[in-house]
């Protein structure tokens, strides 16, 4: 069965209660289940990952014994050399997501060191984002 790793950067555990105009008022736990709802129709196997701590984020990365890895790397997307380097080095898949337009808000979101080493990004349609991001992950996965 494909596996796949499903992380989520910081402050993204307060989905639902945090700034609800940008996000949405879909919770983490409500994301997660129709990411996984999708993953056992395509025949997948996702663990879920929470953390708003860079260098565990990291971690979790190099640990990880999957197929693909669909992440939304929330803020450190701006600002991390390390979560970058980690999915580098791992040589799988990668498909990062947001729920924003990141290139519709402010100046400082348009740069993310994460894209250019990832296999694709999805960004600005929501919830949707991650399951679009599931879907573009495993025909990647797939195709390899
Ligand atoms: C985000 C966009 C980031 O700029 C922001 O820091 C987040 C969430 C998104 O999903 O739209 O925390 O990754």
């Amino acid at each position: 069965m494909t596996k796949v790793l499903v992380i989520h950067g910081p402050n993204l555990d307060m989905l639902g209660r945090r700034e609800r105009q940008i996000y949405g008022t879909d919770t983490i736990e409500n994301i997660n289940n129709e990411i996984s709802r999708i993953a056992v129709s395509e025949g997948a196997d996702c663990e879920f990952y929470q953390s708003n701590h860079e260098g565990d984020i990291v971690e979790k990365i190099g640990h990880s014994d999957v197929q693909g890895i669909l992440i939304n790397p929330a803020a450190y997307t701006h600002t991390s050399l390390a979560i970058r380097d980690a999915l580098s080095a791992k040589e799988i898949p990668v498909v990062e997501v947001h729920l924003s337009n990141i290139y519709a808000r402010e100046e400082f979101r348009h740069k993310s060191l994460i894209a250019p080493v990832v296999t694709g990004q999805i960004s600005g349609f929501g919830k949707n984002s991650y399951t679009f991001g599931l879907k573009a992950l495993l025909g990647a996965i797939h195709a390899k």
